[in-house]
C-alpha cells in the first residue's frame, strides 16, 4: 500500500469498475460505504447496486440541478467520488468541522465579516482583464479569432487565488476556538496564504512542505517565515507534506485546525474549498455580463487539484452553452510516466480520504506526478471534478513543462504580466484552442497566480530566449 496509516487518512485504495463499494475493514480503519454513490441518480447502478460503468454524456439540466442539490448533502458525494474514507476517530471533528461550515454560509455576521476581508485585505473583486495582445497573436491569417480575457487572481493579496480559501478557513478555525493551524503547501502560495491569514487572525501556524519544493519556490518560503510561520520540510513532496501535515493536525485536534488549501481530502473539505472559491466564478459571470451582456463561450483554468478551476466553473456548471475546459500538467509528456495527469491518466481510488481519479500503479501503489509548476504536483484531484470529468460537462486536456514554460515567456512578452507556472498550463493550452473557435468567442482563462515564484526556473530553462524558441534550452528529463 502506498501510504501506512501513519502519513494519510488511510492507504490508497483501487476500485476495479465492478467493486462492489460497501462497508469495508482494512487495517482496522472503517472506510465508509459508497454504496449511496451507486444509489445516485448521477451514476449508473447494476442491480447489485455495484458502481458500474458509467456513461458520458453531457448532463441535462435537470440532471445538474439534482446532482447541485446532491452535492450539498451530507455524504460528500459527487456521483462516485468524495465521500469521508478516514479512521473513525476522525469521523467526530469532520463532523464539528460540517456543522460549523453549514452555520457560517447561513450566518449574516460571518458573511459580512468574510466580505469586508475579500475587499479590503484580499483586495477583490479582481479584473477580468481584456488582453489585448494575445488575442492579436492568436488571430488566423484572416484577422478572426477568439478574445481572451484573463481573470486576475493573480493579483489577490499573496499573488494567488489561495487567499480566498485561506482567510475564509482561518476565520472558521477561529470560531471553532482552534489556537494552531497546520496546512500544507507545495508551490507555496497556499503556504503564503495560510502564514498571512493566521497572522491577521493571531493564530499560531506551521506550514509543511516538501525539501525539494522549499528549494523551488524558496521566495515563497521566505515569505511565510516573515508573515510568522514555522515551516517544516518533509522528505518529498506536496503529497508528503499533505500526509504529515495531517498527522501534525491528528496529533492534537482538540487545538489543531487542518487548513486544507485545495479541493480534496474527505468531507466537507472538496465543498468548502470549492464554495470559497466559487467568487471567482461569480464574479467572472457579473463581469462578463457588464462587459459584453452575456456569458462567457470557454473558460480555462489548469487543474493541480482543482481548486482554482472550481473556483471559476461552479457558478456555470447549469450553463451548458458555457465550455469548461481543466488543463492538467503533461510534464515531460503523458507516455513519459512523469506528468501530473490525474483526470487523463488516473484510475478511480482512495486517496488522504476521498474518492477521486488517482495515479497508480496495477497494484495501487501511489505513482510520484511530476511537473514544472510545483502546485500541480499532487497524485489526486478533487472529487467534484473527477465527477464533473467523468459526466464530460468538464473537458480535460494536459500541456507539457516545455509549453507551460513557452506560455509563461509570452505573456511576460506580449501582455507583461508574469503567470505563476500553474496558472501557464492554462494559458499554454490557448495554442491548440483558439484555432478552433469562432471569430469573438469570449474566453475567460483563470490567471490563478503570479509567477515571481518561477521567475528563477524560467529564466534557468530560457536564459532569456524568445519564447517557443526552445532548441537550445529544452525542459527534459
Ligand atoms: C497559483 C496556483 N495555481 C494553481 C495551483 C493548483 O492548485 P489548484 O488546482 O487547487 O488550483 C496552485 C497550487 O499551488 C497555485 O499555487
Amino acid at each position: 500500500m502506498a501510504c501506512n496509516l501513519q502519513t494519510s487518512f488511510l492507504p490508497a485504495l483501487k476500485f476495479p469498475a465492478e467493486a462492489t463499494l460497501d462497508k469495508r475493514r482494512g487495517n482496522g480503519l472503517v472506510v465508509c460505504s459508497v454504496a449511496s454513490a451507486a444509489d445516485s441518480i448521477m451514476t449508473e447502478s447494476t442491480p447489485t447496486g455495484s458502481a458500474a460503468v458509467v456513461r458520458s454524456r453531457p448532463l441535462s439540466r435537470r440532471e445538474v440541478e439534482t446532482s447541485e442539490r446532491k452535492m450539498t448533502d451530507t455524504t460528500g458525494k459527487f456521483g462516485r467520488f468524495g465521500g469521508k474514507f478516514v479512521p473513525e476517530t476522525l469521523m467526530t471533528c469532520l463532523s464539528k468541522l460540517e456543522a460549523e461550515f453549514n452555520l457560517v454560509l447561513h450566518d449574516p455576521e460571518f458573511q459580512e465579516e468574510l466580505a469586508t476581508a475579500l475587499r479590503d485585505y484580499v483586495g477583490r473583486e479582481t479584473p477580468l482583464y481584456f488582453a489585448q495582445r494575445l488575442t492579436d497573436h492568436y488571430k488566423n491569417e484572416s484577422g478572426c479569432g477568439p478574445e481572451i480575457y484573463l481573470k486576475r487572481e493573480d493579483l489577490n493579496h499573496g499573488g494567488a487565488h489561495k487567499i480566498n480559501n485561506a482567510i475564509a478557513q482561518a476565520m472558521i478555525a477561529k470560531r471553532m476556538g482552534r489556537k494552531s493551524i497546520v496546512a500544507a503547501t507545495g508551490a507555496g502560495q497556499h503556504g503564503v496564504a495560510t502564514a498571512a491569514a493566521c497572522a491577521k487572525l493571531s493564530l499560531k501556524c506551521t506550514i509543511v512542505m516538501g525539501t525539494l519544493d522549499m528549494e523551488r519556490q524558496a521566495s515563497n518560503v521566505l515569505l511565510m517565515k516573515l508573515l510568522g510561520a514555522e515551516v517544516k520540510s518533509v522528505d518529498g513532496n506536496f503529497k508528503d507534506a499533505t500526509s504529515e501535515a495531517i498527522r501534525e493536525w491528528v496529533g492534537n485536534l482538540e487545538t489543531n485546525y487542518f487548513l486544507i488549501g485545495t479541493a480534496v481530502g474527505p468531507h466537507p473539505c472538496p465543498s468548502m474549498v470549492r464554495e470559497f472559491q466559487s467568487i471567482i466564478g461569480k464574479e467572472t459571470r457579473r463581469q462578463a455580463m457588464e462587459r459584453w451582456g452575456r456569458k462567457p463561450d470557454v473558460l480555462v483554468a489548469c487543474v493541480g487539484s482543482g481548486s482554482n478551476a472550481l473556483g471559476l466553473f461552479h457558478e456555470f456548471i447549469a450553463d451548458e452553452d458555457v465550455r469548461m475546459i481543466g488543463v492538467e500538467a503533461a510534464g515531460f509528456g503523458l507516455e513519459s510516466g512523469k506528468h501530473s495527469a490525474t483526470l487523463a491518466k488516473g484510475e478511480v481510488g482512495v486517496y488522504h480520504g476521498a474518492m477521486s481519479y488517482l495515479l497508480q500503479d496495477e497494484e495501487g501503489q501511489i505513482v510520484g506526478p511530476h511537473s514544472i509548476g510545483v502546485g500541480m504536483e499532487y497524485p489526486g484531484v478533487s472529487p467534484e471534478l473527477s465527477f464533473l470529468k467523468e459526466r464530460g460537462r468538464v473537458e480535460s486536456y494536459s500541456v507539457t513543462d516545455q509549453e507551460a514554460v513557452d506560455a509563461y515567456q509570452l505573456l511576460c512578452r506580449l501582455e507583461g504580466i508574469f503567470p505563476a507556472l500553474e496558472a501557464s498550463h492554462a494559458l499554454a493550452f490557448l495554442d491548440k484552442l483558439c484555432p478552433t473557435l469562432p471569430d469573438g468567442a469570449k474566453v475567460v482563462v483563470n490567471c490563478s497566480g503570479r509567477g515571481d515564484k518561477d521567475a528563477p526556473t524560467v529564466f534557468r530553462l530560457t536564459q532569456g530566449s524568445s519564447p517557443g524558441d526552445h532548441k537550445r534550452h529544452p525542459v527534459s528529463p
